[in-house]
Order: structure tokens, then sequence, then C-alpha cells
């Protein structure tokens, strides 16, 4: 299975810290954005992503992360010149996804909870169909929203509804099959005039090959695409990160453990750091990896 990590858009409302930055390049706590949903990726034992940027800021991308050798992995870039929508996506993709089934994960979403390495595996492992991930909040204007009935079969998507018909928002993680592309060939842009991700969501629910895994309550997510939530995602990266003493979304230990990278190279990737927090969870990771002489 491939990925798309979509890293376009505006970021117009995080103007104006997004006013020379693209908005996935921004921290949230102690590393870029981006990072969150990589390590998601590589979490789904993905190893061929292909990022999605605006054209402005590609070159920022690929000289933070390389062609993704270092972490075992095959990164690829492409830009989107027209921020008119995340289903363009599987039209610029169309050639890197050749005849496979993808993922896409948005650029500016961040998930943690045990469960969700799981889920993933699970949707991965799919062969039909799409599954999308539903998580409750409280305000489900600002998403797609996901609705169902008793039997808690999904009954309608819609994008950023004035009158959501459920609490429940479809997080920004997608797993397809083969007919994404054409499906996303054949939708028709929205009244806003963005080619929607939940257009394809309504194919798949319609032909009767939409599933929706509903997050646990111990898993976070964060869309943080705003001011607020990018400070809610911040505080939460740095408090859990102090209270459970672990990093979250390191990519090199991730690789690590995914066996795509040997100790030896992890060793090799933490000297050529500079000090830093980051830096020190990668020593550790190898010093309790190290079997005492
Ligand atoms: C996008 C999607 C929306 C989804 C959200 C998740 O919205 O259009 O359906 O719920 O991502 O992060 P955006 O944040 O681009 O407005």
């Amino acid at each position: 299975m491939k990925a798309i990590l979509l890293a376009g858009g505006l970021g117009s409302r995080l103007f104006p810290a997004t006013k020379n930055i693209s908005k996935q390049l921004l921290p949230i706590f102690d590393k870029p954005m981006v990072y969150y949903p990589l390590s998601l990726l590589m979490l789904a034992e993905i190893r061929d992503v292909l990022i999605i940027t605006s054209p402005e800021d590609k070159n920022s991308f690929e000289r933070m992360l390389g062609d993704g050798s270092h972490l075992g992995m095959r990164l690829e870039y492409a830009a989107q010149n027209v921020p008119n929508g995340i289903a363009k996506a599987f039209e610029i993709g169309a050639d890197f996804i050749g005849s496979e089934r993808v993922c896409l994960v948005l650029g500016d979403n961040l998930f943690y909870g045990d469960t969700v390495k799981p889920l993933m595996l699970k949707a991965k492992a799919a062969q039909l169909g799409a599954t999308v991930f539903g998580y409750k909040v409280p305000d489900p204007q600002r998403y797609g929203v996901v609705a169902f009935d008793q039997s808690l079969n999904a009954i309608s998507i819609e994008e950023k509804p004035s009158k959501p018909k459920s609490n429940f928002a479809v997080t920004g993680l997608y797993f397809y099959d083969q007919d994404v592309v054409s499906i996303a060939q054949s939708i028709v842009p929205s009244a806003r005039g963005e080619y929607e991700i939940t257009s394809i969501n309504q194919a798949y629910l319609q032909a009767g090959q939409l599933s929706v895994e509903l997050l646990d309550e111990d898993v976070t997510w964060f869309d943080a695409g705003t001011h607020e939530s990018l400070r809610e995602a911040t505080n939460f990266v740095a408090d859990t990160q102090r209270t459970e003493c672990e990093t979250i979304a390191c990519l090199e230990v991730i690789a690590f453990q995914n066996s795509w990278i040997s100790l030896n190279d992890l060793e090799c990737i933490a000297n050529s750091y500079p000090q830093s927090d980051y830096r020190q969870h990668l020593i550790e990771t190898i010093l309790n990896e190290t079997p005492l002489l």
C-alpha cells in the first residue's frame, strides 16, 4: 500500500503565522507539524509516501525529509499548484499510486493512542472499499460529519454542515482501494469551489463500500489548522511527553522499531544531530537496546 501526505493549502486560518511558511512546517511543540502525520504512516507500516505541498514550499520539505532513505522509506514530492481541494491529491498522485491501494493523511492531523495502530492495520488489510475514522467532537461544523442509524451503520457524510446530524467528525486519515483515482476524477466541486474528500467518501458510502471506525475514548485527535487547535495540540504534546517520558512522532525511533533501519543507523543519525531533547531520546533508545556487557 502507498500513502499520500497532503501538506498543501494556504493555511489561511493560521494567517499571519503562515504568511511566509507552510502550515505543516510550523511546530507542534518541539517538532514540525508534518512529523506527526508522517509518523502515523510509519506506524501503519507504509514506506512509500508522496508528500504533496504548495509549489513554494516543496524545496523546504525536500530539504527537511530528503528521499526518506535515512528512515528506510521512499519519499517523493509533488506540488499542488492550485489549492482546489483535498480530493485533487489523487489526480496529482495518480502515477505514484499506480494500481495500488492508498492511504491519505492530512498534514495537520495528529493522532495519539494505543488503539490507533491496530485500527490502521485493519483498514490497511481490507482489499475492497474505503475506511474512515470518526471522532466525537464538540464542534462538528468545522469538519466532515458522519451520521449513523441505530445499528451504527453510517447513513450520511456531509462537509462542514451548518446543522450537523451527529457529533462525529471524519478525521483526516483515509484508506482507499484502487477505485479512488477514478472516483476522484468523477466528482464535481462543492459550493465553496473545492474538490472535497467528503464527495469521495459519499461515493463509497452510496456504493455500500465505506467502513467507518470510531476512535476509542483513549485516542486524542487534533486537526491543528487553527490558532486555538494548534495551541491545544502543542500543549497536549508537551504535557504527554513530560508525563509519559516519551517522544511522540520520533521518526527515527519508529523506523528502528519497524526494523527499517539498524541500531547502528540510529546511532549514526543521533551523532549527526545537535544537542537537543530529540537527540537525547534517540540516545536513550540506543542505550536501552544495547545489551549490557
Ligand atoms: C478537512 C476535510 C474534513 C475533515 C478535516 C479533518 O477539512 O475537508 O472533511 O473532517 O479535514 O481534519 P479542513 O481542515 O481542510 O477544513
